[in-house]
């Protein structure tokens, strides 16, 4: 996706150029580097015509949220005050939108369906959105509105993930992780990603590093579909990836030691032991802590370093909100020495 490249102290008088030109691309975020700032713009031959360097960079894609205000002033005009206050957040994963309707908007469901609709033309299925269920963390859906299916190409940090979101979990919140777990990782690493889904993670790093990638996944569904999408992807990875079909607790003690472990780790099921006693240099652990308890999360992590013999360094990252005051955490834990 281009990008032009200008003196930090030319950005905003750039951005300002561009966004009147019709040439600045608002959905995705600006970047710093050395100076200078990477700014976002349409795939448009004018750009090359305004005398500035042009770039080929991944810029991520700013929140969700903002974009949810676009439906929140959408339906303004359909829906009072007291009732937009119960509008939720919703997702466009492809060209399914999930949303989900608390029970003091059931009655707008087709005012809802027609401002996803006006917000985003393209939409072929909206899905009311339920709760996740069960070991493989597969959300509850209902098709509100649209063709009768839930599977469907997701477009994201440069890849098509294949999902069907009645067979397997899939997060399209989780972009921005994906992109800065890409970000961290060189040339060179062998990662290991148990709790791996339709291969998300695997599919964004392979894209953009010369990795090699071992991944597990036990929801047969899933597995099936991440196989698909590695195919889908062939063409665009830099670094291969081996897909295997089985239970972390089993599979993992079978494996060798890895430079990176990424766990996205289903709720409710421990498996910081395993995973820490699987990597060499870097461990990224994802879980949801209450705000509370973040100072233990960290001591418990660090615990467990020692009961290994191992020295620790350790981060935690807020990554999303879950719920009112509990967190989904990434630990980013490093191995020194
Ligand atoms: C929170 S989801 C994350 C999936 C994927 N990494 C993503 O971000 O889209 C957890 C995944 O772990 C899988 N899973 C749950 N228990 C497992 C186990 N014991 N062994 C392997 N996979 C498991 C689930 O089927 C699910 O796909």
């Amino acid at each position: 996706m281009p990008a032009v490249k200008v003196p930090r102290r030319e950005a905003e008088p750039v951005k300002r150029k561009l966004k009147k030109l019709g040439l600045y691309d608002g959905k995705r975020r600006p970047k710093r580097e050395d100076g200078h700032v990477l700014l976002p713009v349409f795939d448009n031959p004018e750009i090359h015509r305004l005398g500035y360097e042009v770039l080929n960079v991944e810029l991520p894609f700013r929140p969700e949220r903002q974009i949810y205000k676009n439906l929140e002033g959408v339906l303004a005009e359909r829906l009072s005050e007291e009732e937009l206050k119960h509008l939720r957040r919703y997702d466009v994963i492809g060209d399914i939108a999930v949303i989900q309707i608390p029970p003091e908007l059931e009655h707008r469901v087709d005012d809802i369906v027609w401002g996803l609709r006006k917000v985003h033309p393209f939409i072929r299925v909206v899905a009311k959105k339920g709760f996740h269920e069960g070991a493989f963390r597969i959300r509850d859906y209902s098709i509100i509105w649209g063709e009768r299916r839930l599977e469907t190409i997701h477009k994201e940090n440069g890849v098509e993930i294949k999902v069907d979101l009645s067979r397997a979990f899939f997060n399209p919140r989780m972009k921005g992780e994906r992109y800065r777990l890409a970000q961290l990782v060189r040339d060179g690493e062998r990662i290991l990603i148990p709790f791996a889904g339709v291969l998300p993670y695997a599919l964004v790093i392979a894209r953009y590093k010369k990795v090699k990638i071992t991944a597990v996944e036990l929801n047969e569904e899933a597995y099936k579909l991440g196989l698909e999408n590695l195919e889908l992807n062939r063409k665009r990875l830099k670094g291969e990836i081996e897909f295997i079909h089985g239970d972390v607790f089993e599979v993992l003690p079978e494996l060798p030691t890895y430079d990176r472990v990424i766990s996205p780790t289903p709720r409710g099921v421990d498996a910081l032991a395993l995973t820490l006693s699987k990597t060499g240099r870097w461990l990224h652990y994802y879980d949801f802590v209450h705000e509370t308890e973040i100072r233990n999360f960290r001591g418990r992590i660090l615990e467990e370093c020692r009961r290994q013999g191992k020295e620790c360094g350790v981060r935690i990252k807020k990554v999303s909100d879950f719920k009112p005051h509990v967190f989904k955490v990434c630990a980013d834990v490093r191995i020194k020495g």
